[in-house]
C-alpha cells in the first residue's frame, strides 16, 4: 500500500465519525507513525507493520481516545509537552494563567528583589510551570537572568504518576533543575512558606458532567463533588496559611462559579479574568 491510500483510508474512518479536523489528525498519526515532520510524496509505499500501527491508532481515535494521547504530544504556549493517560491534556484556555503570571513578573521585576516563591498546584503535566519558567527566560532586561534568581519554583500534585510526567516536561525543556517537585493532597505536605505566587488549575467539574471528550481523561484531574468546588473549598481553608500581604492567587475555574467562589473566598479583592475566548476563566485574588 502506498502512504497516500492509507491516509486516505484513515480520512475515511475518522470522517465517518465526525472527527473535527479529521483529515488533519489523519496526517498527523501518519506523520507519527512514519516518524515524519512533513509529507510532500504521498505515493511511497509502506510497510505491513506502519499500516497495522496506523490502523491501530485510527481505529482508538474512532473510539474517543484523544489525539494528544495517541501521539503523547500537545503543544501549550507554544511548546511541546509530553502527555500521557495520566495527565489532563492542556488546554489552550489555561494559557491565560501563564500570560497573568507573567504580566504581573516580568514587567518591572517587581518580585526579584526579594525571595519569591512561586507554587503551581495540582501541576498535572507540569505545563504551566514550565511555560512560567520559558516566559521568563526569554525575558530580556538590563539585568539579563540576574533579575529572576531569587525566585523559587514548587510544583505539587497529589498524583505521582502526574508529577511523573512534570518531570519528563521539565527535563525537556531544561528546567527540571529549578522546580522542586512535592506530591501532596493540597497544602498537606508543604512545608508553611509563604508564596508570592500561587497558581491553580484544580479539578472544578461537577461530577454528574459527563462527556465524550474527557472520558479517558483522568477523574481525580477533573472531578470536584456535586458542585465542581470540593477541592477549591478544602484549597481556600489553607490556602492563607501559605500567603502574606501583597501575595496573589491565581485559580482557573468555570464561569458559573464565580458567584459561589467569591462567597468562598470572603471579603478579599478578587478579579474575575477572561480567557481567550472571552469567558471568565481565571480569578485574581490579592491578599
Ligand atoms: C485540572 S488538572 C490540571 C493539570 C495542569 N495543571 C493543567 O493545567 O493542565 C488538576 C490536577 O490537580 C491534581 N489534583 C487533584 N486533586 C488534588 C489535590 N487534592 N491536591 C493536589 N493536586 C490535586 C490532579 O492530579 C491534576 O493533575
Amino acid at each position: 500500500m502506498k502512504n497516500g491510500e492509507l491516509l486516505k483510508w484513515g480520512e475515511g474512518k475518522l470522517s465517518g465519525l465526525r472527527v473535527d479536523g479529521y483529515d488533519i489528525e489523519a496526517e498527523v498519526l501518519l506523520r507519527y507513525v512514519l516518524r515524519m515532520d512533513k509529507i510532500s510524496n504521498f505515493q511511497f509505499p509502506i510497510s505491513k507493520e506502519v499500516e497495522k500501527k496506523y490502523k491501530n491508532l485510527i481505529f482508538k481515535r474512532c473510539r474517543g481516545v484523544p489525539l494528544a494521547y495517541l501521539t503523547n504530544h500537545k503543544k501549550f504556549c507554544g511548546l511541546d509537552f509530553y502527555v500521557n493517560e495520566r495527565v489532563l491534556i492542556p488546554r489552550p484556555e489555561t494559557e491565560r494563567l501563564v500570560e497573568v503570571v507573567l504580566e504581573i513578573i516580568v514587567p518591572s521585576c517587581q518580585l526579584s528583589t526579594v525571595n519569591c516563591q512561586l507554587l503551581d498546584m495540582g501541576t498535572g503535566s507540569g505545563c504551566i510551570i514550565t511555560s512560567i519558567i520559558k516566559g521568563i527566560e526569554n525575558f530580556k532586561c538590563f539585568k539579563g537572568k540576574e533579575c529572576f534568581k531569587n525566585f523559587k519554583f514548587v510544583a505539587t500534585d497529589i498524583s505521582a504518576d502526574a508529577l511523573k510526567v512534570a518531570k519528563i516536561n521539565a527535563k525537556r525543556h531544561g528546567v527540571l533543575d529549578k522546580i522542586k517537585f512535592i506530591q501532596s493532597d493540597l497544602f498537606e505536605k508543604l512545608p508553611v512558606v509563604s508564596c508570592q505566587l500561587l497558581v491553580a488549575n484544580l479539578p472544578y467539574v461537577e461530577e454528574f458532567w459527563q462527556d465524550p471528550s474527557i472520558q479517558f481523561e483522568p477523574k481525580q484531574a477533573l472531578y470536584a463533588g456535586q458542585d465542581g468546588l470540593d477541592v477549591y473549598r478544602r484549597f481556600f481553608q489553607q490556602v492563607w496559611n501559605y500567603t502574606k500581604q501583597g501575595s496573589v492567587i491565581l485559580i482557573e475555574i468555570d464561569l458559573r462559579q464565580v458567584k459561589p467562589l467569591k462567597k468562598i473566598i470572603g471579603k478579599r479583592k478578587i478579579e474575575v479574568l477572561q480567557d481567550r475566548f472571552q469567558k471568565p476563566r481565571v480569578l485574581k485574588i490579592t491578599v
